[in-house]
């Protein structure tokens, strides 16, 4: 990085607890009057990060997802700041860094996690808003690295913070795209719009039902409890392995296979059609990369025309078919997965698939609520007796999106 002081990205390491202690909205407060000599911040921000139930791999397909928000969050506490410089500190990085609007000018000048903030704000300058310089401290319950999105979270919570500190005329339904040019454009991943659309836009009680092609929301009731049912989520703790080239690898293919079929993208292509689609394709990964997005886009479809029957249990198979679709031909499963949705699946679960982008990651279960238990040790034991690193595992309800919380 090159420039004057006052254009350049600078870093401090802080301490930081291995292990975070306490509510991580007091967390975040807390840090910031430690790092900005004893101050109190203006406001707090929390949003969460995601589960997706169905619907992988579709979202950059123009296709449909179906995710819910976590109860965890990341929480930003933040002030305006009179200066010329955007400080930052981070529980989780044990550091704080800085930088000014020439460093938010240009892709690329703030990397690591600092870039999904210098992201944020450049993305939002780009839309033409006139960001407030702030303070910010940022602590986060949202698992790391585990395909939840805290990477979305962090967008999401420091852009719904900024919005407000500047009273930006920013309408909800514009923010995930903003979030999602961040990640893209300044942070340089290729993701979808999804995990920025559900950590924004999601509301306690109901999944995210997204057209990713026209962003018309449907907010479906979810209601487990009602139903005695919980949603297990299983992290594999498998390492991710070559994750960012397989995931634009498969982009890529959804692209080049949508351009040979002479359609916009693969939502394009519909379970009908879908026979007629694979004859006009020569390359065989190729035509099981279409079979996934194609089948698995119905299989959202399916699952909201359940939900809204209120037969929440018969989404099992659907969740389970879309497990075997994205092992068997999209390819993006790990045997650490794959053995955490079998062991599900025998310890009596309705149905269990991975979740996101894939190659590690989390695993969800929808079992009944009083099986959770057992299901989480069976796996528990299955990973122990084939020497894989223990999985951690937790049961969810869906929570809400982005929003002010002091
Ligand atoms: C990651 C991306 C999303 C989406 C999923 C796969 O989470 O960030 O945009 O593509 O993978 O469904």
């Amino acid at each position: 990085m090159t420039g004057t002081p006052d254009t350049t990205h600078r870093q401090t390491t802080t301490s930081h607890p291995d292990r975070p202690v306490g509510p991580v909205t007091e967390r975040a407060t807390a840090g910031f009057s430690t790092e900005y000599g004893g101050e109190r911040p203006a406001g707090v921000w929390a949003a969460p990060g995601r589960v997706n139930l169905i619907g992988e791999h579709t979202d950059y397909n123009d296709g449909f997802v179906l995710p819910f928000a976590l109860p965890q969050r990341t929480v930003v506490a933040a002030a305006p700041e009179r200066g010329r410089r955007w400080t930052v500190w981070s529980e989780q990085a044990g550091a704080r860094i800085s930088f000014g609007r020439a460093d938010a000018a240009e892709p690329g000048r703030v990397t690591g996690w600092g870039a999904y903030v210098a992201g944020v704000v450049w993305a939002l300058r780009e839309a033409g808003h006139d960001v407030p310089v702030a303070r910010l401290a940022i602590a986060s319950d949202v698992p790391l690295g585990a395909g939840l999105s805290s990477s979305a979270a962090l967008e999401s919570a420091v852009l719904t913070a900024l919005a407000d500190l500047g009273e930006l005329d920013l309408p909800l339904a514009d923010r995930p795209a903003l979030a999602q040019r961040a990640e893209n454009d300044y942070a340089g991943v290729p993701c979808g719009i999804m995990d920025q659309s559900a950590s924004l836009r999601c509301r306690p009680g109901h999944a995210l039902f997204l057209d990713c092609r026209t962003l018309a929301v449907e907010q479906v009731p979810f209601d487990l409890d009602a139903a005695g049912l919980a949603i297990l989520v299983i992290d594999s703790n498998a390492p991710h392995r070559h994750a960012g080239g397989e995931y634009a690898a498969r982009r890529a293919a959804c692209e080049s296979a949508a351009a040979a079929l002479g359609v916009p993208a693969l939502r394009d292509v519909t379970v009908d059609r879908l026979d007629a689609a694979l004859a006009q394709l020569d390359d065989e990964t190729v035509r099981r990369r279409v079979r996934h997005v194609v089948t698995e886009n119905q299989r959202v479809l399916e699952t909201v025309e359940l939900l809204h029957a209120g037969r929440l249990a018969e989404i099992g198979p659907l969740l389970t078919a879309s497990h075997a679709s994205m092992r068997d031909d999209f390819e993006i499963t790990v045997p650490e997965v794959d053995t955490a949705v079998e062991t599900a699946l025998t310890a009596g679960a309705y149905g269990a698939r991975m979740t996101g982008g894939g190659f590690g990651g989390c695993v969800l279960a929808l079992v009944d609520a009083a099986a959770a238990e057992t299901v989480a040790s069976t796996v528990a034991e299955s990973y122990a007796r084939r020497g894989f690193r223990a999985p951690s595992s937790f049961t969810v309800t869906p929570g809400g999106g982005a929003e002010r919380i002091g």
